[in-house]
């Protein structure tokens, strides 16, 4: 059961570390038919993270896309900015378990991973794992609302 939605493009984004990465991703959505928007960034210059992850859960907020793909070296520089969106519930993965219980019990609709410790093959693995994994609901969906700052 796919979680893409009807008329939404898939968001992407990534610093230079994950750059390559992101282009081989694009090529294996391309060739699966799935739709997808790149908010960059759109080479290997050295960058910043946050320039590109804000562009990409604002889109999401917006409701222009869903879900999201992001990456750079390690993951946590662009899954610490996209989780600053209140919208936005990204998760740090780098095997297909912890993404399958990203999706079962978290909902995470951006999935982030550390593109200079998997290979673009175990990526793809990872993909086909978000794109295929519903929310279980449920106690989880208690547990995901009480995640959002009430304070804001
Ligand atoms: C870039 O060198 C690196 O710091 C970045 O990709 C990421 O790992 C930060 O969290």
């Amino acid at each position: 059961m796919s979680i893409l939605k009807e008329g939404l493009p898939v968001a992407l984004c990534s610093d230079h570390a994950g750059y390559e990465l992101k282009e081989q991703l694009k090529q294996y959505l391309c060739d699966h038919g799935i739709p997808y928007k790149d908010f960059g960034t759109y080479d290997s210059t050295s960058c910043d993270y946050p320039d590109f992850a804000h562009l990409c859960a604002a889109a999401m907020e917006r409701h222009e896309c869903y879900p999201g793909i992001a990456m750079c070296g390690t993951g946590n520089g662009i899954a610490m900015t996209l989780n600053k969106h209140q919208a936005i519930r990204a998760a740090l993965c780098w095997q297909p378990d912890i993404v399958r219980l990203a999706r079962e019990h978290n909902d995470a609709n951006i999935l982030v991973m550390p593109a200079r410790f998997i290979t673009v093959e175990e990526a793809k693995v990872m993909v086909d794992t978000f794109l295929d994994t519903p929310f279980e609901g449920g106690r989880h969906q208690r547990r995901i609302d009480k995640i959002p700052n009430l304070k804001r």
